[in-house]
Formats: C-alpha cells, sequence, structure tokens
C-alpha cells in the first residue's frame, strides 16, 4: 500500500492534526476529502503554532495540499486562512494548493440560515459550529449549489443563483431572520472570484497522474466517524460521510487508493455540540481531564465535554470506517489518576448491552457500564519507545487493543511531531 487515509474514531478532536503532520512528512500529497472549516486542526512545529481549519495539513510540511471535491469551501474562509498562514511564512500558490473546481461553495447565506434554524430549535438545537457547514451540503443534494466553476460563469451564476435565493430567502423571512439580495451575493462573489479561481483545478486528473507516477497521497479526515451523517449519534452529527470510503468519492479516486486507513482515537472521550455521550463525566475527574488535556474546540473555543474511554463506540467506529489500525493519542493526560476507566457497555432499560443502539432516545438513555484498571504515577508524556512507557500504561493500551478489536500502530505522546511511537509504519503496510 502506498497511500494512507486518517479518520477520526470518536467524536472529532481526537489530535488528528499532529499525526496528519508526521505522516505528511512522509507523503508527497495531502488531500482533504470531507467537512469544511467546521474542522480544526493545532499543528505545532518547533515554536511555530499553526491552526488549520480547511487547507490540508500537508501545507506545513511543503507538500502539495488538495481540497477534495467532497469538500465544501467557503472561498472567503480559504482566502483568509491563505493569508493566515502565508503571514506565518508558509507558502500557498496555485501550485502547491489544488482546490477541485467541483466543489461547493458556502455563502453567507448558508451561514445566516445555519444560525436561524440552531436558534429556532431552542433546547433541541445541535450545537453546530455555525459555519454553514449544513446548509451547504443540503444545496448540494438538492442540485442547487454555487460551485467553484461557476464562479468564472457570469451566466451560470445568475440563474442558479435565482433559484439558491428563492429557498433561503423563504427559508430565512420564516425565521424571521434577514433575507440576502441577488447583488448583494454577487458582489461578495465578484470581490472573491478572482482571488480564489486560479486555484480551481480538475483534481481528479491531477491525483490520477500523480497515483499512476507512484506518488505517496495522504487523505486528511476531518471530524470523525460518531459525527458522521449515516453512522454518527444522527441527527447530533455534521452533514458529511466521515468514514475512509469517502476518501475516494470525495476526491475523484478509486476505493483501492484508500490504502491504509488509521483510525485516530484519543486515551479518552471528548465530544463538543450537543448529543448523547455515555461515558461522559459530570464530576471533578471530567474536569481534570478537560483542564489537562486543554479540551477547548479550535474553531469555536467551546470546553469540550469530556469522558473515559468508550470502546463499544471505537470497535464500531473501526468497523464502519475501516480502520487497519489505531493511533491513539493523549495518553499522558491520563498520568497520575489513581485508576482509570473504559466504557465496555451500556445498561439500556435494565439489560446490558455491548452495541450502540440507533435511536436517538435510546442512545439518550444509555448508562455506561466501566472496567476499572490502575492508573500510573509516572510521567508517559515526550515518550519515544515502549520501553519508556509505564506497565500500567501499556496494559491499558493492551486493553484497549482487546476491546475495540483493532491494534494500536501509532501512539502520540505529546503535541510535538517527534513524541510519537510507530509500531508499524502505515505507508509500508
Ligand atoms: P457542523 O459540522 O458545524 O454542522 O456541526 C455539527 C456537529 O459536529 C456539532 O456538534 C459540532 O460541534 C460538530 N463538529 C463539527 N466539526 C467538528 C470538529 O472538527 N471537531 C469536533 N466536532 C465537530
Amino acid at each position: 500500500m502506498s497511500n494512507v487515509t486518517v479518520i477520526g474514531t470518536q467524536w472529532g478532536d481526537e489530535g488528528k492534526g499532529k499525526i496528519v503532520d508526521w505522516l505528511a512528512s512522509r507523503a508527497d500529497i495531502v488531500v482533504r476529502f470531507q467537512g469544511g472549516h467546521n474542522a480544526g486542526h493545532t499543528l505545532v512545529v518547533g515554536d511555530q503554532v499553526y491552526k488549520l481549519s480547511l487547507l490540508p495539513s500537508g501545507l506545513v510540511r511543503g507538500k502539495t495540499g488538495v481540497i477534495g471535491n467532497g469538500v465544501v469551501v467557503d472561498p472567503e474562509a480559504l482566502l483568509s486562512e491563505i493569508d493566515r498562514v502565508s503571514a506565518q511564512g508558509l507558502v500557498v500558490n496555485p501550485e502547491t494548493l489544488w482546490v477541485a473546481d467541483n466543489v461547493p461553495l458556502i455563502l453567507p447565506l448558508h451561514v445566516a440560515t445555519d444560525r436561524a434554524r440552531e436558534a429556532a430549535r431552542g433546547d433541541r438545537k445541535i450545537g453546530t459550529t455555525g459555519r454553514g457547514i449544513g446548509p451547504a451540503y443540503e444545496d448540494k443534494v438538492a442540485r442547487r449549489a454555487i460551485r467553484l466553476c461557476d464562479l468564472a460563469e457570469p451566466e451560470t451564476l445568475d440563474w442558479k443563483l435565482d433559484e439558491l435565493l428563492l429557498h433561503h430567502n423563504t427559508l430565512l423571512a420564516g425565521l424571521g431572520a434577514a433575507t440576502f439580495t441577488k447583488q448583494e451575493i454577487l458582489d461578495h462573489l465578484a470581490r472573491l472570484a478572482p482571488r480564489v479561481l486560479p486555484y480551481a483545478c480538475s483534481v481528479w486528473e491531477r491525483l490520477d497522474e500523480a497515483r499512476r507516477a507512484g506518488r505517496r497521497i495522504l487523505f486528511e479526515g476531518a471530524q470523525a466517524v460518531m459525527l458522521d451523517v449515516d453512522h454518527g449519534t444522527y441527527p447530533f452529527v455534521t452533514s458529511s460521510n466521515t468514514v475512509a470510503a469517502v476518501a475516494a468519492s470525495g476526491s475523484g479516486v478509486g476505493p483501492g487508493s484508500v490504502g491504509f486507513v488509521l483510525g485516530i482515537a484519543k486515551a479518552y472521550t471528548t465530544r463538543v455540540g450537543e448529543g448523547p455521550f455515555p461515558s461522559e463525566l459530570f464530576d471533578d475527574v471530567g474536569q481534570k481531564l478537560g483542564e489537562r488535556g486543554r479540551e477547548f474546540g479550535t474553531v469555536t473555543g467551546r470546553p469540550r465535554r469530556c469522558g473515559w474511554f468508550d470502546a463499544v463506540l471505537v470497535r464500531r467506529a473501526s468497523r464502519v470506517g475501516g480502520v487497519n489500525g489505531i493511533a491513539l493519542t493523549k495518553l499522558d493526560v491520563l498520568d497520575g489518576f489513581e485508576e482509570v476507566k473504559i466504557c465496555i457497555g451500556y445498561e439500556l432499560d435494565g439489560q446490558m448491552i455491548t452495541s450502540f443502539p440507533s435511536s436517538p432516545a435510546a442512545q439518550a438513555r444509555l448508562k455506561p457500564v466501566f472496567e476499572s484498571m490502575p492508573g500510573w504515577q509516572e510521567t508517559t508524556f515526550g515518550a519515544r519507545s515502549w520501553a519508556d512507557l509505564p506497565a500500567a500504561a501499556i496494559k491499558y493500551i493492551r486493553r484497549i487493543e482487546e476491546l475495540i478489536e483493532a491494534p494500536v500502530t501509532l501512539l502520540s505522546t505529546s503535541p510535538e511531531r517527534d513524541d510519537t511511537i510507530l509500531m508499524r509504519d502505515p505507508f509500508e503496510d
């Protein structure tokens, strides 16, 4: 296998950024294939901290970055991210960044619809990032999205905007929110088009050429399987499929190109936004995890909800995600605990179950069943070999492997790129 696909196996924020950055140094091309600027990756390289939302992480390593057709792109957000990282010294130009010309665009009306709908949901809100992701994907499927290539064709843009505005203005007016005029959107796009169009290209063709030339491709997933629109905790999910299969359809390559699927799992669990979270902790242990793990959303700054590792969820995510190996992150956050726990099943209406039900009402009623293990007092922070790890930490990892029925092939022990223990090189598999 020469390619690798990285996906999250929990509710996002598993520390994918660092792993992708580490793998990017061994790849030629890094491809984003779903999601949008709802994602947030923090990369620490020496004394520089890069915060990326939409740009593929490989750009930090001087690799070609690709935004595939499965992504939804807010052109304004894209350009401001390019400006921000360029000011930090990264080289982003149409040579180093390829954006699929058939990518659907996020416009200000998507953001307005996202926010107005969340406000109208009240207590039943999803807790979206408010960036217009859901409405943009809806428009894509409803065949009324403005795509990047449309910016070069004023006539196409003109009639497509009529349909788009009819839909959104009806909704916005119904929700009591401000509506948009066609001229406003046209002006917005006219301002951005000259800077964003040079990046547009036929990504599938370029990836096909790269694949034939034997170049190594890294597919960088955003969000995670439990936020997948089909396989996650629906409706408390994002609006794209996040499983590895989408690396193919979301960038225009065949399924055989997905390669080794590396699932990222945090050594405990976190979630931002609303929705079921059976192993969530509401006590001082949960608070300690949040503080020690610095668990605040990269995109929204919201504090993340914290809980013990849920093996049932990660097992399921690994299965549906097609995971070949797991990268376990942030083990050091558990250093110093007297005991550590793993959720091994749930009690549902008096019955013990070891699978995750689909019904949201049943998901909300799940009570976690924990297995307790002795903790460790030694630090695992920055460990670079298996021998540096305390025996209790190794036992914890082994137990996780058993329960999720997938091997831990990589261990990340600090935000620094080189603090990584590799059991199996995914590119060599
Ligand atoms: P949306 O993707 O903005 O529509 O948000 C839908 C749900 O996905 C919300 O619960 C968000 O908090 C969550 N979400 C979206 N992107 C991320 C991410 O990158 N990390 C973690 N949660 C995310």
